[in-house]
This record gives structure tokens, C-alpha cells and sequence, in this order.
């Protein structure tokens, strides 16, 4: 069921978000230029996604743009735009064949048209596949999210509260992430999803992404299993108790 946390049942995180990062270093280490990593990194998502089918995960959420980036040289941002139309045309179909459900969390105001087209026409093509639900967020802030649902819901007059909040962010069609991973070695969650990862565990991996794969997955989902999720309990409460945050 999309809307429950992981439970102590289960060892595999439901939800898994990644924070794409070291495209850059990726290419610096070769003499190649910034883009030449991220077009690594769109290959590395790719493999990402077959792995998350292969293991069973049913959502993956990962940061493509954030509202930070537009402060890059225009012509990685460009890039980076252009790579989105391809990694689109190219990758809807394999989608669709893998049963996997695409969603761009993100303010789509400051894009292009042709931008917000084509991000509305991939989401409608793959909407009735079930296997996994991809969240590619583009142009998006953890804090843009909070705002925005704040905003949303006073223009409704409806009460803030942590359910309505919860129900107005970015992510509120698949619940939140039950594990955060950020390669690259950084160890910050740069205004991603700030609302969303209250509970989540963090996983913090020196692989730059356009080398992640499989194994290195693996290590993260492995770290995970052995953890205990308390939400705040004691361990011995856990042991009479379900888990997740509200049971
Ligand atoms: C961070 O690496 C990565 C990004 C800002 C872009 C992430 C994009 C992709 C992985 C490609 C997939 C994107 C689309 C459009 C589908 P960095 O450039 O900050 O790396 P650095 O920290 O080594 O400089």
C-alpha cells in the first residue's frame, strides 16, 4: 500500500530518494565538460530504476534540478534542460514497457512551455503503470514545497495542519521517502525534501553518481535493513508496539 511508512515486517525501504550529486567531479576527473556528467548521470538513473524494479521498491524520487540550480552558467543549465527533452523521448517508452509511473514534483512556472508539455505528456503516457512510481523533481525546493502548500491551503481557507500540510506537498501521492541517499560524498540534504524526510534515514555515499550501480545500491538498502526506525519511541516500546510515525 502506497501511503504506509516501511515496517519493522519489512527490511526494504518502500520509498527510497536520492540526491544525485558528483557529475561535475565525474567529468572533472576525465577533462570533460560538466555535461558530459550529467549525461553519465541520466545512464546511472537508468540503472538506478532497473535495479529499484529488480529489488521491488515501489517509489524512487530523485533530484534532477533544484531551484538552486538556475544560479549555474546558462549553458549547464541549457544542458541540463536539453538532457531532460532527451532522457524524455528516449526514456518514456522503456518506461512504459517496465510498468514504471512518472511525476515531476516541482514548480513548473519558471519553466518552458514546451518544458511543462512535454513533463504533462510523460506523466499522462505512463499514468496507469503500477511497478514503481518514479519522482523526478525538476525545479524543485524543499522549501519552495512548504511555502507553496502553505499557500495553497490558506487561499482554500482550509486549517494548517501536519495532515493538510502533508496532503498539499509535492509528494503527497506517494507518502514519504523511508530513505534518503545522497552520493558524492557531501553529507547535506540541500533544501530537498525538507518536509518529506522527518523520519527518513540517511545514507551518505562518496560514489559519484554517474558511477552508482547495483553494488553500490545495494550498500545503501543493506545499511538500511539493519537500522531500527523508533519515530521516536524507545527500542523496547517498538518491541509491544507497530511501527511508523502515527501508529
Ligand atoms: C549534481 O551534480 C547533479 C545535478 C545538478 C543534476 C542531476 C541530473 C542528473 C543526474 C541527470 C538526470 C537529469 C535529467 C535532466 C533527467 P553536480 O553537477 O553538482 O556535481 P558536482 O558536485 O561534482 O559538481
Amino acid at each position: 500500500m502506497l501511503h504506509s511508512p516501511n515496517t519493522a515486517e519489512t527490511d526494504l525501504p518502500r520509498h527510497v530518494a536520492i540526491v544525485m550529486d558528483g557529475n561535475g567531479r565525474w567529468a572533472k576527473q576525465r577533462f570533460l565538460p560538466r555535461v558530459a556528467g550529467h549525461k553519465q548521470g541520466v545512464t546511472a538513473l537508468r540503472r538506478t530504476v532497473q535495479h529499484a524494479l529488480d529489488r521491488g521498491i515501489e517509489v524512487l524520487t530523485v533530484f534532477a534540478f533544484s531551484s538552486e540550480n538556475w544560479s549555474r552558467p546558462a549553458d549547464e543549465v541549457n544542458s541540463l534542460m536539453k538532457l531532460l527533452a532527451l532522457a524524455l523521448n528516449r526514456e518514456v517508452p522503456l518506461m512504459n514497457q517496465n510498468g514504471v509511473r512518472l511525476h515531476f514534483p516541482g514548480k513548473k512556472q519558471a519553466l518552458s512551455e514546451r518544458t511543462i508539455q512535454s513533463l504533462a505528456a510523460a506523466e499522462m503516457a505512463t499514468q496507469n503503470n503500477r511497478r514503481l512510481v518514479l519522482n523526478v523533481c525538476f525545479n524543485y525546493g524543499g522549501r519552495w514545497d512548504i511555502v507553496d502548500a502553505a499557500q495553497r491551503l490558506a487561499e482554500q481557507g482550509v486549517a494548517i495542519t501536519e495532515d493538510s500540510m502533508a496532503a498539499a506537498t509535492a509528494l503527497a501521492h506517494v507518502g514519504d521517502p523511508d530513505l534518503l541517499i545522497r552520493t558524492g560524498g557531501e553529507r547535506r540534504i540541500s533544501n530537498f525534501l525538507l518536509w518529506q524526510c522527518a523520519y527518513s534515514e540517511l545514507y551518505f555515499s562518496d560514489v559519484l553518481w554517474p558511477d552508482f550501480g547495483p553494488e553500490a545500491m545495494d550498500h545503501a538498502l543493506n545499511d538500511f535493513a539493519r537500522r531500527e526506525r523508533r519515530f521516536g519511541r524507545t527500542s523496547d516500546q517498538l518491541k509491544t508496539a507497530g511501527t511508523g510515525p502515527h501508529a
